[in-house]
């Protein structure tokens, strides 16, 4: 493996260096203490990723309220959170000050979890739902994604990630289904009025222009009035919305766009590739190049769903097989224009330390992710995520949870 490649040359992100173009993609993995703060295995999680010299580590969908939230044991971002942020960023910083850290912020919206939160909706999907916000409880959730973004910068962090993909309430915003009559519904200015205002409020009130702000989004959902289509009703493709929203957002001060696409609990092969159907990938580079084809140059396009590539062990079809790796796709994209960085999920989880590896000659060693979405079945049912493939205490919980979960299927029937 070549370190002489676009992968490893520098680059700006607003006036902050990357040393490289990998970067760790947003991971939840529901091990927050009750209170939303950082436990022993948050800190173990992340300061491996640290020391694995990513340019760029993505922290992890926090939730800017306690009362909506998606993980039973989600990090918080409220001001009562911000000791403990502050404790791990300087302990991160120690392992590596040269990785740029943002801090995801999210709201869960219709994607709250019932047992133990409140579900708020935007315009109820079938199968979905929630309360209807009003416009007085979508100002006050406007005020927490600023207050968390505050605790964000005053926690040291190098930007906030303004969470608007996958289903969350941010892009339950923007989508065209969302043609609700009412301040943030129907019109493009207004449904994108949620993101912008919280922007807005962020270059004003934080007003540095050393901290970071930008977006991962869906470019497209994949259902009918998901984000990326042509209209409330209907699946068809449609860019033109999704362009002119990533140039609203950099005109309101994003340096960086995170491109994602599909709304994991409806459409989940489409944000994460399938070992399956691998070729879902490829969706991914036509939706990196529709973001960067809307933005100024200076403005970083950060592509997802790099992990079904690894080192060539998933099959791809009419395809040479060294044409099929993590490194060939990363570097022919950034060389052909269609993106600036690269952004690794599951494979972080499989191995955080593969940018290191790969810089000092070391590929030989990377734990490559298998694709098993062990991972996600962890996150689904709740509990503490990590790789199960290479983490034996997480293989043992995994045998543990099926057992536990047979048992509850069994005395249900
Ligand atoms: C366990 C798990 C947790 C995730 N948590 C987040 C998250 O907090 N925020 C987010 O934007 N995406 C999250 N994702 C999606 C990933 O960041 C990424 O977009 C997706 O897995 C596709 O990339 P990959 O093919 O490299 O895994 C998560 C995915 C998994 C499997």
């Amino acid at each position: 493996m070549s370190t002489n490649t676009p992968l490893f040359q520098e680059i700006k992100i607003g006036p902050l260096t990357a040393s490289n173009r990998i970067a760790l993609n947003a991971m939840e993995c529901n091990d927050a203490d009750n209170h939303g703060n950082p436990t022993d295995l948050t800190y173990e999680r992340y300061k491996k990723a640290f020391r694995g010299g990513a340019g760029l580590v993505l922290m992890e969908a926090i939730s800017v309220v306690d009362e909506s939230r998606g993980r039973l044991n989600q990090l918080i971002g409220t001001p009562e959170n911000q000791p403990a942020l502050t404790e791990l960023i300087n302990t991160l910083r120690k392992e590596n000050d040269k990785t740029i850290l943002l801090i995801q912020l999210t709201h869960s919206g219709e994607l709250s979890h019932s047992d133990f939160s409140r579900k708020v909706c935007v315009k109820p999907l079938p199968g979905y739902g929630g309360d209807l916000l009003t416009e007085e409880e979508v100002e006050e959730i406007i005020d927490k994604f600023v207050i968390s973004a505050k605790v964000a910068y005053d926690a040291g962090a190098d930007g906030v990630d303004v969470k608007l993909c996958h289903g969350y309430l941010g892009s339950q915003f923007c989508r065209p289904y969302n043609d609700r009559k009412w301040k943030y519904g129907g019109p493009f200015e207004n449904r994108m009025r949620f993101a912008y205002e919280i922007y807005e409020r962020i270059d004003k009130e934080i007003n540095d222009p050393n901290f970071l702000v930008g977006s991962k989004i869906s470019v497209w959902e994949g259902f009918p009035g998901g984000m990326g289509t042509a209209g409330p009703d209907t699946p068809v493709l449609d860019f033109e919305e999704i362009q002119k929203m990533c140039q609203g957002l950099e005109e309101r001060g994003a340096s960086y766009i995170i491109q994602s696409a599909g709304s994991p609990s409806i459409t989940l092969a489409l944000t994460q590739p399938e070992k399956s159907m691998p070729d879902y990938g490829y969706l991914h580079f036509t939706f990196q190049k529709v973001v960067r084809d809307a933005l100024k140059p200076e403005t970083v396009v950060i592509g997802s769903a790099y992990s079904i590539y690894s080192d060539g062990r998933i099959k791809f079809l009419a395809t040479e097989k060294e044409k099929t790796t993590f490194e060939y796709w990363a570097n022919k994209n950034i060389s052909d224009g269609y993106v600036d960085m690269v952004a690794l999920g599951r494979q972080s989880l499989a191995d955080s330390e593969l940018p290191i590896k790969m810089l000092e000659g070391r590929a030989d060693e990377i734990n490559w992710c298998s694709l098993c979405d062990n991972c996600l079945e962890f996150l689904i049912r709740q509990r503490p995520v990590a790789c199960a493939t290479y983490n034996k205490d997480y293989a043992k919980a995994l045998v543990e949870m099926r057992r536990e979960e047979g048992k509850l299927r069994e005395k249900r029937t």
